[in-house]
């Protein structure tokens, strides 16, 4: 079976599968978007992605394209298309098709959708969770609006690259404070030397992610404290553990800091029980 992509209204096969060339989406990044991931076929923190979307979109002035029903049944008929049982989906909204001027076209213009759902192979996924993975630390270059989903991620992409050149998985952003922002395409926390869960507070220049939300909102129950009080790349060396989450990861163990070992260098029994407690919440509650 080939896989398909829905754009703006239709599935056709992902290989031919295209917008127009002024797509302002394409030409200028203006435009947002949500990845979700999928478990036995279905959407994990759906609801979590909706909020940040519809957040996102009215942030840019993009009127939404469609009801949040018609936008559910589209990502679920792309999850079943494509036979994704584990693995990912991603929309796209962009402002539409307009010859190019940076402000907004004046007349109202239709936004372009762009749905694609892929599979992951999750016991590989679990293998990295067992091991845990590198991360680099990088200068924080981004605008001052992080909060908002939008698909110009020139920084992040060339702090990911850099991860990437040294064996890492993720590149952790520091503030001029020398206090950790968040990962390019994660959030970013520490289990501290008193045991206390640290992750950077919604005040800072950071994306609210649905993963952490929903890992925050488990954490009492699991008898966990969290402090959201920033912490700097000496804190993380210095701490039990560290991990990441994101749609994209959940929750993976960190255990090396820009080449320093993370305590033992091993996956932590916190971040390694919080990996299992999102995933057994998520699967639960997936639609
Ligand atoms: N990234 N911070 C950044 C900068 C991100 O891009 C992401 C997600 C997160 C985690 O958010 P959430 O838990 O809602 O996925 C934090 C997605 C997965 C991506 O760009 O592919």
């Amino acid at each position: 079976m080939s896989r398909v992509a829905y754009v703006n209204g239709r599935f056709v096969r992902h290989a031919e599968a295209a917008v127009h060339i002024e797509d302002r989406g394409y030409q200028l990044a203006d435009g947002v978007y949500e990845v979700w991931a999928v478990f036995d076929g279905k959407l994990l923190d759906t609801k979590g992605h909706f909020e940040r979307l519809q957040r996102s979109l009215g942030e840019l002035r993009i009127p939404a394209p469609m009801s949040e029903a018609a936008l559910k049944l589209v990502l679920a008929e792309a999850v079943r298309r494509n036979r994704v049982r584990t693995g990912l989906v991603y929309l796209q909204v962009s402002r539409g098709v307009a010859p190019r001027d940076h402000a907004f076209p004046t007349q109202p213009i239709r936004p372009s959708v762009v749905i694609t759902a892929k599979s992951i192979d999750w016991p590989a996924a679990q293998a990295r969770a067992a091991s845990g993975v590198s991360v680099i630390t990088t200068p924080e270059t981004r605008w001052a609006r992080c909060d908002i989903k939008t698909i110009a991620l020139l920084p992040n992409v060339l702090a990911k690259q850099a991860a990437r050149e040294q064996g890492a998985a993720e590149a952790w952003f520091v503030d001029e404070l020398g206090l950790v922002t968040e990962g390019a395409s994660s959030n970013a926390w520490i289990v501290d030397k008193d045991g206390t869960l640290r992750t950077r507070d919604l005040n800072a220049n950071i994306l609210r992610g649905v993963t952490r939300r929903s890992l925050i909102d488990l954490l009492a129950d699991a008898g966990l404290t969290l402090s959201e009080a920033p912490f700097s790349v000496e804190d993380a060396k210095a701490a039990r553990e560290a991990f990441i989450t994101g749609a994209g990861t959940l929750v993976m163990p960190v255990v090396r800091i820009d080449g320093h070992d993370v305590d033992d260098g091993r996956p932590g029994p916190v971040a390694t029980r919080l990996r299992d407690l999102y995933l057994r919440h998520a699967r639960a509650t997936a639609d």
